[in-house]
Order: structure tokens, then sequence, then C-alpha cells
């Protein structure tokens, strides 16, 4: 199945609505993170420099459930979107109708629209077909450039692709060439270490490398959780055993045998830390094991908001040969899950 990419296209004075998923967290009325904001840039900058294309960011921000709250605006995070992606940005109070029309009419050379949050709109997580159209309503492409909501069968994800000719960003396309990747054709020995909590959540990843990797280490509560409901797994995967106060961090000798696999591995996927990172100093056995990841060179790839805490206030994320922008949507995708997100763009450009 093809996805059609932004480069095979011509954007010429198209009015283009780009989803991209800034769902960061905020601090003192601004952005906290840059990772998922710095994720689309290049594709922004791409659209920018087609001529005659005028641009609008859309994405949610948090989980307002269908209601307008000020404490969800994307207005907090216009002034630090303009710094972090180096264009104008002029914000637009609303993401459907009239306001949206006027502001590409009068949009400037060099400047783009970021749109108010598309989940104050309970049409969206409903994905509400009349939502859909009059989201596409003043544009002529939609690029998807946010993996992190592929997962989601929203207006804004699969609705709008319906409507408008889809294709995928850069980044987007960079998200499926690495996950599949380490998903079918990882270099052996092939590594996965899945922390964190909620065993439900992970337990399909588990089950999935199980099959194709040659080890799965499991720290953090899901090695505790999987241990209470007395799951089953093959010799390759392997739960920490000598635990801290009750999993707040992986004991010395499980860190021991975690890195000495690691070290040897050709692949590594992460995705959860191995206890309370956020609590000194329980912090040790997860940073203990990046730093090996680090060290065996292997081709690794590292997902989800924790993960990427950690590696962001290490100075680590360079480190690590790619980082997934999705949580929840890296699981769905290595687990062999549905990703409706990329689905609808499949032969998707021109629209059916
Ligand atoms: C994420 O942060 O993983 C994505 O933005 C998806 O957010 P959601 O879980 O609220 O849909």
């Amino acid at each position: 199945m093809e996805i059609k990419k932004i480069q095979e296209v011509d954007l010429k004075n198209k009015a283009v609505l780009l989803r991209v998923d800034f769902n960061v967290e905020i601090e003192n009325g601004s952005a906290k993170e840059q990772f998922k904001i710095l994720a689309a840039k290049k594709t922004v900058k791409y659209i920018l420099s087609q001529e005659g294309a005028r641009l609008a960011l859309i994405t949610h921000l948090g989980r307002p459930e269908g209601k307008k709250n000020q404490d969800f605006s994307l207005r907090q995070i216009t002034g630090g979107l303009e710094e972090i992606l180096g264009v104008k940005i002029k914000f637009v109070e609303d993401c459907v109708g009239d306001k949206v029309k006027q502001a590409l009419n009068n949009l400037e050379q060099g400047e783009i629209l970021l749109l108010e949050n598309v989940r104050f709109y309970k049409e969206e997580e409903n994905n509400d077909r009349e939502f859909a159209e009059k989201l596409a309503e003043n544009f002529d492409i939609f690029v998807n450039d946010a993996f992190s909501v592929c997962h989601r069968d929203q207006a804004s994800v699969t609705g709008i692709a319906k409507v408008l000719p889809g294709l995928a960003g850069f980044r987007l396309q960079e998200e499926i060439e690495k996950l599949k990747k380490v998903k079918e054709n990882p270099e052996h020995p092939a590594v996965a270490v899945i922390g964190g909590a909620k065993i439900e959540t992970k337990l399909p990843l588990i089950r999935s490398f199980e099959k194709n990797y040659d080890y799965v280490l499991a720290g953090g509560k899901v090695s505790i959780e999987a241990t209470d409901r007395n799951l089953k797994f093959s010799d390759n995967v392997i739960l920490a055993f000598d635990l801290i106060e009750n999993g707040k961090d992986i004991g010395e000798k499980t860190a021991a045998k975690f890195k000495e696999i690691i070290l040897q591995a050709k692949t590594v996927v992460w995705n959860g830390p191995m206890g309370k990172f956020e609590q000194p100093p329980f912090d040790k056995g997860t940073k203990e094991i990046i730093e090996a990841i680090i060290a065996s060179g292997a081709f690794s790839v590292a997902g989800g908001g924790e993960s990427i805490q950690v590696l962001e206030e290490n100075g680590w994320l360079e480190k690590i040969s790619f980082v997934s922008t999705g949580g929840g949507a890296m699981l769905e995708y290595l687990s062999g899950g549905r990703m409706p997100g990329l689905e609808v763009l499949e032969n998707n450009f021109p629209r059916p």
C-alpha cells in the first residue's frame, strides 16, 4: 500500500493543513519540551518554501474533553513555537470557520497559522464527518506529520483524509521507516527493553518481541505486574528479579544481567523507565541501562513520554539512533496493532 510523500507532490499555490502533535507539557504558560515541536520543523520549513503555499498547523493539546478551556489553549505556546520553528506564527482562536478563512486570506509571506486546539470540539474525538468537512473547507491538501496520533481514529487524523487528499510529512515518513526496520527486519542480536507501568498496555509489545527478538528485558512496574498475574513467557523474556523497594528501581543483579545482554546487541528498542526515575536515587537503574544502550553501538530506538524525558534531561537524545515521538502510537505500531491514521493515507492521493 502506498502512502504519498509530501516531496512527490506540487504544493505551489496550495492551502495546506498540517497535522502536527504539539501535545506538550505546559509550564508557566509555555511549552516545557521542544522535542515534538522540533520534529515538525523540516516539514513546516519545506511547505513554507513552496511558492505561494499557505500553511496552517492543527493539533490537540491535552484532553479538554470537547470543551473550550484556556488551560489547554494553543495560544500559550505560540511565542515558544516561533523561536523553536524559526517562523512567524499567527494564532487563530478557532480551528474551523470564518476565523480560519480570514486568517488564511490575510496571511503574509513567511507567516504560518496555528489553529486553536482541535479537541475543544467533541466532534474531533467522535470523528464526526461534518466536522472533518469543516476542518477541510479552507484547504486543498492535508499533510500528516504526527505519527504519535496515528493510532487515533479522530477527525483531524483520519476524518479529514477522507475529505482532502492526504500526504505524509517528512517526520511521519522517518517514523515509519525506522520503526518498520526494528519491527520487521532487526539486526540480531535484537533486544527489547520494556519498562514503565500498566502491563496491559505493554503486554502486546512484549508478546510481539518475544517472537522475533533474541531478548525481551522487562523492568519497572511491568515486571511486578507480570509476576503478580502469573504470566508465562518463553525463555528469551527476562523479568527483573531483584527489585528495590517494590519496584522503585531494578537491583544491581538485574542491572548487571540486562547490561551484559544489551552490550552484545545490534538492535535495541527501549520503551519505559526501569523504576521511579524521577525520584533519585531510583534513577540509577534506568540511567545505567541507557548508558549500556549507548555504549553498545547498536541501532537504538526509544519512545514514550517518560523515556524522552529521561533522554532530554540528560542530554542523551542525540545518542540514540532514533527517538520516536510516539508513546501509545509506537506501542501500537510495534505490537502490530491498528494505525488508522496511516491506513487512511494509503492510496489517498489524489483522493479516489
Ligand atoms: C501523545 O501524547 O502520545 C499523543 O499526543 C496522543 O495523545 P492522546 O493519548 O491524548 O490521544
